[in-house]
């Protein structure tokens, strides 16, 4: 008989809970061996649907799939046992219904055995939120710049510089807290704007280029980690993995042309 007591993973009310309390740590991660790392320190792990333009070279996330979603869906989660992991629904595959959206988010929790979905849109999500929920698949909102929307905001601008516009967002906000997501990450909004909206609603705020106020803040992994060259600017760069990476690749290079055994294999002999 095993002794090993199973570790549980972080669920959707606990996350809920966090409203005001300690900070929220969440990441973006694509794939099962970075997961892996994350997993020791992250509260939630997302599989943004930033993977298209992190991981697959697209311009936006608009192009991004049900499939890939899954595809990378799974092997976080393969690659994980203690973060909740929030898989992002793409573009295209919630707004027509809430039916659709309930039989996509369906196919995202069987096949990836992930604990939540997330989608972008406020008010007029609000229905489809609430038809998600009473059906068992915890939502994850996600309001301010919402990238999906580029095509229309006309790219990737920061949201509530006009003060006038700040209700609309304020309701936003409201709209999904009613329609029962569990979280709202917050995205590229002045930051007055975001500490007001985390005072007025009920559930957890996680920015990401918002406001410290929020209950938990979210990267994309590869930004923080210096393997983008060209992070937004809000983003706090933690490591270098770009130039180590290349330092390596070349050390690589040079060994074989100096026709060395690649490292210090000597194992054929
Ligand atoms: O797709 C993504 O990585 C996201 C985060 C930026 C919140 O939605």
């Amino acid at each position: 008989m095993s002794t090993q007591k199973p570790v549980r993973r972080i669920t959707v009310p606990q996350i809920a809970g966090r409203k005001g309390g300690d900070p929220i740590v969440s990441l973006t991660s694509y794939h099962a061996h970075t997961a892996a790392i994350v997993d020791a320190y992250a509260d939630f792990i997302l599989v943004g649907d930033s993977l298209g333009m992190v991981m697959h070279g697209m311009e936006s996330t608009v192009g991004v799939s049900l499939d890939l979603m899954i595809m990378h869906g799974k092997a976080v989660v393969r690659g994980t046992k203690r973060a909740l992991v929030v898989v992002d629904m793409p573009f295209g595959t919630y707004e027509e219904s809430p039916s659709v959206a309930f039989r996509n988010a369906a196919r995202i929790m069987k096949e990836t055995q992930c604990g939540a979905v997330k989608l972008e849109g406020g008010k007029r999500m609000a229905e489809t939120i609430r038809f998600l929920t009473d059906r068992g698949v915890p939502v994850m909102a996600h309001t301010g710049l919402t990238p999906q929307s580029s095509n229309v905001m006309g790219g990737f601008k920061t949201q509530g510089r006009d003060e006038e516009s700040w209700p609309e967002h304020e309701d936003d906000a409201k709209a999904v807290a009613e329609a029962g997501a569990f979280a709202l990450v917050l995205e590229g909004m002045v930051e007055p704007l975001a500490a007001r909206i985390t005072r007025q609603i009920p559930i957890p705020t996680i920015g990401i280029g918002a406001s410290v106020e929020c209950d938990g803040q979210i990267l994309v992994l590869e930004d923080m980690l210096g393997l983008n060259p060209k992070p937004p600017k809000f983003v706090k760069v933690y490591g270098n993995l770009g130039g180590q990476i290349e330092a390596a690749v070349k050390s690589y290079a040079d060994e074989v042309k100096q026709r060395a055994f690649p490292g210090e294999a000597q194992v054929y002999r």
